[in-house]
């Protein structure tokens, strides 16, 4: 849910297009996150003078804005620091009144972008009103600015830094911010709580990482020797603000400040440039080293230096940050040869699975090895419950794969939607285990969901996509997917490796239990054999396009029908459908059809039946007999050969067969190519459908 990014260089000279073009390219890579509306803050052409640019739309607007505008291009800076944001709205309309970046003031003083979601903002507001504050725009964010602003004109040699932790002491909620000031040139601050944020850095001499451990005296000054970081952080004023509602910037903010610095071997500032943003792909072009901020961490880039500093003193979190060298590569985020990104990841899939199990699954030994859980799985093997929490698709292969565990492992299984677990407040124990599945590993739900269970003393696992991300570092343990990134708003590569990861996750939990080694061995070999039948299905590209074209065109709705192991095949079809096609799918309990829904049925209305052969088949039959005898027609996912759905009656699709768990992962890719080539037909924008984003970071 929106996405940002902040370009800061020191001592390299780089002219105003090159500024502006990495912010925008950085922008259109972080498209995904929101797409409503984008704008951008750089350095004027005077002293203290801001240029802001905000456009409504994608991003291609805002660069043909500024193209069309009479800014010098050719103008060249030693250092410069500019913020941009793609939007996707949540307090106030995609509008350019609301579209960040947002400002203090009509100098722009303090400018910000932020992601996430400011819940105090009515009382700030209030407040900042009261104090002769005029508001511009219905977000939660510009009260961020204008609270800036505020604590300055009272303050007015404060450090960034300590005015920064001043404004974030009194902000609740979630937010991942840049702020840019005209007081403090050539200086930004970056700061996370709940949305994700990393830097990367880039220098143009060999990178001297130097770790400064800095610790202040009572009266603010440095312990060991300065450095110039130090020197920086020291301007300090601790009068009160008297406004009630704000408690004064505290000299105790200073205290324990640590930080992680680059300098040149003298001390001296070095030419380094400085990338912030929502995501590493919007950054992976530029430089592979990045760190990636945690919870509380304040950041304040100055003098070629990056200092990090936490939000409250003495709580005992360390903050080093590491730096870490990307993996992802330039072309993973690049649609290559295709013409959409869920077309990309669907395709992917083959090679993603494999990389799911890389290392991991031998199929030769029949072992399976998760290092991510390794010391942790003896203590789940003995716990009360295993409860797998997770939204939307992930939520669904959760669904995909709760026969496996309740079949392999003897522990009692629930599924559970965050925001509904939450509702609920559903009773969680210091023995459970809870599992956090997610892609994106920043889904406000579930991560809140993940809060309430650590604070209840649960075990805590993760599965995610993405590495760094708030789930990865706050569970006790987990396993990454590793799908690569995942661009395409729809979900694909995501599910299946998922669902990969949790079987092994179920084979691993089964190890010890001698009497499930033959189902175990199955399931192995079937694991095996999966990236070669995705290859094989995805061959039916062409005619599942052209049945799309033939059987679903001017179609209103559409019913998926299956039970057992596919119902939540069903559900994350229909789910794939709906997004990206605006067409209404609903998922159906095929054994659930006759307690209501057969009233629907007659001869024109389009159903998907998923009739793979399993234990359940039988049963799932009738649900067929059931449409057929209405005079539907339905479009039948089946194994292949399967003599039992003559073509005068169907349409098939016809799948490989593998073990029943299993199954789903191969019924499940004819369903997003249903879903992207009706999306297609209609001239949709498949990668970005309406009103969805692809992280929602907010409740
Ligand atoms: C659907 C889709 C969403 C996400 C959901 C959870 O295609 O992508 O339903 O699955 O928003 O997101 P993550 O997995 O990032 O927690």
């Amino acid at each position: 849910m929106c996405g940002i990014i902040g370009y800061i260089s020191y001592l390299v000279e780089k002219d105003r297009k090159t500024i502006i073009d990495t912010l925008l390219n950085g922008l259109a890579r972080l498209e995904y996150r929101g797409y409503d509306s984008a704008g951008l803050a750089i350095d004027g052409d005077k002293k203290n003078e801001v240029f802001a640019f905000k456009e409504v739309g994608k991003v291609a607007k805002l660069r043909q804005l500024i193209a069309e505008s009479d800014i010098d291009l050719t103008k060249v800076f030693d250092s410069h620091v500019g913020i941009a944001h793609t939007r996707w709205a949540t307090h106030g309309q995609p509008s350019k009144l609301n579209c960040h970046p947002h400002r203090s003031d009509p100098k722009w003083e303090f400018a910000v972008v932020h992601n996430g979601i400011i819940t105090n903002y009515k009382e700030l507001k209030l407040l900042l009103e009261s104090k002769g504050f005029k508001f511009e725009t219905e977000t939660d964010t510009e009260c961020i600015a204008k609270l800036c602003k505020y604590i300055y004109d009272q303050h007015p040699d404060i450090d960034f830094t300590v005015l920064a932790k001043s404004v974030i002491k009194e902000l609740q909620g979630a937010f991942g911010l840049l702020l840019k000031s005209v007081h403090y040139p050539h200086e930004c601050i970056a700061a996370r709580k709940g949305s994700p944020l990393v830097i990367g850095v880039k220098t143009q001499k060999k990178m001297k990482v130097d770790f400064v451990d800095v610790e202040y005296s009572e009266d603010g000054a440095p312990l060991p020797a300065e450095t110039a970081s130090q020197t920086l952080a020291l301007k300090r004023t601790s009068a009160s603000l008297g406004s009630g509602l704000l408690s004064p910037p505290d000299k105790s903010l200073l205290h324990r400040s640590q930080s992680r610095a680059f300098f040149s071997d003298e001390g001296q500032p070095m030419p380094a440039e400085f990338f912030l943003s929502s995501d590493a792909s919007a950054i992976v072009e530029h430089t592979k080293k990045v760190l990636y901020l945690e919870d509380d961490d304040i950041a304040h880039i100055h003098d070629g230096a990056l200092n990090i500093h936490r939000l409250n003193k003495n709580e005992g979190t360390s903050n080093v940050r590491t730096i870490q060298t990307l993996e992802l590569e330039l072309q993973e985020i690049m649609k290559g040869k295709f013409e959409h990104f869920m077309q990309k990841e669907i395709f992917e899939q083959p090679e993603s699975v494999v990389n799911t199990m890389r290392g991991r699954l031998d199929v030769e030994n029949k072992t399976v090895t998760l290092g991510g859980l390794k010391q942790y799985i003896s203590t789940i093997r003995r716990c009360r419950r295993l409860i797998f929490i997770a939204c939307g698709t992930s939520y669904h292969s959760c669904m995909a794969v709760r026969g496996a565990f309740e079949e392999l492992v003897d522990i009692p299984i629930a599924v559970e939607l965050a925001s509904d677990f939450l509702d609920r407040q559903a009773p969680v124990f210091r023995d459970d285990t809870c599992v956090f599945v997610s892609q994106s590993g920043e889904t406000a739900d579930s991560l809140l969901a993940l809060r309430y269970c650590l604070d209840r003393g649960a075990l805590t696992v993760g599965i995610v996509n993405v590495v760094g991300s708030s789930i990865s570092l706050l569970t006790h343990c987990g396993v990454h997917i590793n799908a690569g990134p995942e661009i395409g708003v729809a979900s694909t590569k995501a599910y299946t490796s998922q669902f990969v990861a949790m079987i092994m996750f179920a084979l691993s939990l089964s190890e010890d239990r001698a009497s499930k080694q033959q189902r175990r061995e199955d399931i192995i070999n079937g694991l095996g054999k999966v990236s070669e039948q995705f290859k094989h299905i995805l061959q039916l590209d062409k005619p599942i396009r052209e049945m799309c074209h033939k059987l679903f065109k001017g179609q209103k709705s559409i019913l998926l029908l299956g039970r057992g192991h596919q119902f939540s095949t069903a559900l994350e079809g229909a789910l794939k459908i709906k997004e990206i096609s605006y067409l209404h799918c609903e998922a159906v309990m095929s054994g659930e059809l006759k307690h209501g829904v057969l009233a629907l049925v007659d001869e024109s209305l389009p159903i998907i039946m998923i009739l793979t052969r399993d234990n359940i088949f039988s049963k799932s039959l009738n649900a067929y007999q059931q449409v057929i005898a209405r005079g539907g027609r339905p479009i039948v996912i089946c194994n292949e050969g399967d003599q039992e759905f003559p073509n005068e009656k169907t349409e098939r699709i016809e799948v490989p067969k593998t073990v029943d768990v299993l199954q789903g992962l191969l019924n499940v890719i004819p369903l997003q190519l249903i879903a992207y080539w009706l999306a297609v037909e209609e001239g949709l924008n498949v990668d970005f459908p309406r009103n969805l984003a692809k992280s929602v970071t907010v409740e």
